[in-house]
């Protein structure tokens, strides 16, 4: 469904999806934004008002655009040559079969792979699994990049000082900053005590 949605920007009518539990169907275009709210609510898209029940099977059904984004093999040696689309985007991880698609090649309809097709999905997950192994949110995987960034930046700075010989200068600065410092709080101590 979520693909319905960049489908339908780019201008496209989306007439069916399918889901596990219900199919529908609406040859005038399903408003998939609306859909979405629908199921956000209700959990399903059964008895959604803006497109028709059907029993048909979708992936049969004449369209430009098949997208098979569930399960694999959903399009194999038994239905390929019924297939009508004149594209098939494979959303899902393996869709086809190797032997459906020698059928659709021998067809001439253009498969979209998985590998290059839902690329963008898998990369979501990589990030994911990232996260995931290193039990840690996506905020604190960039602050520990970002600090790991700064530390090299200092890294490389003190290490060209040095070689200026300007470090142990601003070193001996600092040292002397720092024992003034110390010297003020202590005295403040002193007289607040
Ligand atoms: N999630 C990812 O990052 C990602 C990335 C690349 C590829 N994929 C692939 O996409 C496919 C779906 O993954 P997902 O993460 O979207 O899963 P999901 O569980 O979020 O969605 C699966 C959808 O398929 C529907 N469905 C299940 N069985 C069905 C059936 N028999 N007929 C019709 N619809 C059915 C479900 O109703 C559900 O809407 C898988 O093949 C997965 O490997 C997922």
């Amino acid at each position: 469904m979520y693909a319905g949605h960049f489908f339908k920007q780019a201008g496209c009518k989306v007439i069916g999806i399918k889901e596990a539990d219900v199919a529908l169907l609406n040859e005038e275009g399903i408003d998939v934004g609306e859909l979405a709210s629908y199921k956000r609510l209700n959990n399903t898209i059964k008895g959604f008002k803006g497109a028709k029940e059907t029993k048909e099977d979708l992936l049969l059904h004449p369209c430009d655009i098949l997208i098979p984004a569930a399960v694999e093999k959903s399009i194999n040696s038994e239905n390929a040559a019924k297939i009508q689309a004149k594209i098939i985007a494979e959303g899902a991880n393996g869709p086809t079969t190797p032997a459906a698609d020698a059928v659709l090649q021998s067809r001439k309809i253009l498969v979209i792979p998985d590998l290059y097709c839902n690329a963008g999905g898998v990369t979501a997950s990589y990030f994911e699994y990232l996260k995931n192994i290193n039990h840690i949110s996506f905020g604190k995987l960039s602050f520990r990049q970002e600090s790991q960034n700064l530390r090299e930046v200092l890294r490389s700075v003190e290490e060209s000082l040095k070689e200026a010989g300007v470090l142990r200068q601003a070193q001996a600065n600092r040292r002397t900053q720092t024992l003034s410092g110390q010297r003020q709080r202590s005295g403040c101590r002193g007289l607040g005590a």
